[in-house]
């Protein structure tokens, strides 16, 4: 089987000045996957390596960098899945761990699909996974947004279409053997309420991956993509005989028409097309597959 590897750096109103740090997050991350693809390692390593790349990015919305919560808190969702045997695992509202993909990527080695605040903080440390201060992941940028923001003089949280920003990172493969996978990563919305969860680790919703059909990662507004189970509803496309570039495309258009959403999302189809769309004025991507002699890297 051809590996294919897709990752984006969420869908938003991307700023002029965070345009290139998205490109090359992007870009780097597909490499770091890419490196254990073509060695003939597993979808689901592919697809954690590339987002522990993009959550170390200061650049992007996860891990290090994510924008705070009302309280000025960063609350980290993830979650991973792969295709063979249905497994997937997901961490939401977590404070202090460097690399939430990975936390969750333990979970779906567990028992256990879905832990979320201080017990996933909790797992974490059973699986020797080490911990951060929550202070390490906060940057400047988004501290500055949220004392803005506080003080009611900043309303960049919407975009010029008038959407909320509500980005993550993601990446779906698939590997040599045929496995899929796909993953999701996320500081969530800007100055949200502390315990909102959006989509991105919501199985079905930022992510689903079968390999009898393909595998999607969502970004974008979580409370239209959870209502319309966007991940999902893309991969059934899949089912229905959609190309994998139209099946993205009519996901976008069925979260714009069902709910009045905003976002986009990546896919790989199970021959390894990849396919992306979105409907914000921008979204960070980068693809490559085993017939391509060089990446493709777009906003
Ligand atoms: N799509 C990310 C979120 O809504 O949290």
């Amino acid at each position: 089987m051809k590996a294919s590897l897709i990752v984006h750096g969420g869908a938003w109103d991307i700023p002029p000045e965070l345009i290139e740090a998205h490109r090359s997050g992007c870009r780097a991350a597909l490499l770091e996957g890419w490196e254990i693809l073509h060695s003939g390692g597993h979808a689901l390593d592919a697809v954690e390596a590339a987002i522990r790349v993009m959550e170390d990015s200061p650049a992007l919305n996860a891990g290090t960098g994510s924008v705070l919560n009302a309280e000025g808190q960063v609350e980290l969702d993830a979650s991973i899945m792969e295709g063979a045997g249905l497994q997937a695992g997901a961490v939401a509202a977590v404070q202090t761990i460097k690399n939430p993909i990975t936390l969750a990527r333990r979970v779906l080695e567990s028992e256990y699909i879905f832990i979320v605040g201080e017990g996933a903080v909790l797992f974490a440390r059973g699986a020797g996974i080490e911990e951060c201060s929550s202070e390490e992941l906060v940057v400047e940028r988004e501290l500055r947004l949220w004392e803005a923001q506080r003080s009611e003089t900043a309303p960049a949280v919407r975009g010029a279409d008038g959407a909320v920003r509500s980005d993550t990172v993601g990446a779906v493969a698939m590997d040599h053997q045929g496995n899929i996978a796909a993953g999701n990563s996320t500081g969530g919305r800007p100055f949200k309420h502390p315990g909102r969860v959006g989509d991105s680790p919501l199985i079905g919703c930022g992510i689903y991956a079968d390999n009898g059909l393909g595998g999607a990662a969502c970004t974008g507004q979580g409370e239209g993509i959870i209502r319309v189970a966007l991940a999902h509803s893309a991969v059934q496309l899949l089912k229905d005989g959609k190309p994998v570039q139209e099946a993205a495309l009519l996901a976008v258009q069925l979260l714009q028409e069902k709910v009045d959403g905003r976002g986009g999302l990546i896919m790989v189809d199970r021959h390894g097309n990849v396919g992306y769309a979105f409907s914000t004025p921008t979204m960070a991507y980068a693809y490559l597959r085993e017939d391509m002699e060089e990446p493709v890297v777009g906003i």
